[in-house]
């Protein structure tokens, strides 16, 4: 059993883990309407934080944070989203409005992901703000893991300055997304996805690679 920091001590660097590979290969996200309760319980949302905080992480920066939203604390995010969009919008819409009220709701546990690049070390941007998208990952697909299920959603509040400056967040921080955790009301249907020959091209000898100088990929 892991415990609060996703260490355990007696599982062997190599595991082989079939279940979690079946895991991953069958994950897939759900839309938020078809999310209902129970979402993670504290117990389960700590693992899956667990695993968000344990991804590749070039120089140790730890370039995101996650800010976790439950119970009446959803509604209170929403009248905030509400809230920043009357004063960021010119012209702001009565029910785009009350829909970004109801933004946080749309499942029992929200999670903000934030990156948070640093310039504390000489690791580039780019590398930091891949590291908050695998933190996304690994969110979902533990989230997955646990039983639930979960969305990533961005959307208006993501790059709205005032949401923004609402929560906090420094000059190069930027929400990543919205996570909404709960329990699937349905098994969602599979979604088309990309065929190996489309994204994936293999090299096996040297010629290969010399014949396809400027024009490697698929
Ligand atoms: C950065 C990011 C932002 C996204 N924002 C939205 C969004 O605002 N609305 C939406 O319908 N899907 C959005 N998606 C897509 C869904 O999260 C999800 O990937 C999609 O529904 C397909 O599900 P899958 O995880 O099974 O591939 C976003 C995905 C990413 C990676």
């Amino acid at each position: 059993m892991p415990d609060r920091t996703g260490r355990n001590a007696e599982q062997p660097l190599n595991l082989a883990s079939p279940e979690g590979l079946a895991a991953l290969l069958s994950r897939r996200s759900v839309k938020t309407k078809d999310l209902d309760e129970p979402g993670p319980g504290p117990e389960d949302l700590e693992r899956i934080l667990a695993a968000a905080r344990r991804v590749p992480d070039h120089g140790k920066l730890a370039p995101w944070r996650f800010l976790v939203f439950r119970g009446t604390a959803r509604d209170a995010l929403g009248r905030l989203i509400g809230e920043c969009y009357r004063r960021e919008e010119a012209q702001p819409d009565a029910t785009v409005a009350k829909g970004l009220e109801g933004f946080a709701l749309q499942a029992p546990v929200l999670v903000v992901l934030v990156s948070t690049p640093s310039d504390a070390r000489p690791i580039p941007e780019w590398e930091q703000r891949l590291s908050a998208g695998a933190a996304g990952f690994a969110l979902l697909a533990a989230t997955h893991m646990t039983g639930y299920a979960g969305q990533w959603l961005t959307g208006w509040p993501a790059y709205s300055h005032e949401l923004a400056r609402t929560l906090g967040l420094g000059r190069e921080d930027r929400i990543a997304g919205f996570f909404f955790l709960g329990t699937p009301k349905r098994k969602p249907s599979e979604r088309p996805r990309p065929t190996r020959e489309q994204v994936v091209r293999e090299f096996t000898t040297a010629e290969e690679v010399s014949a396809a100088r400027g024009r490697m990929l698929p």
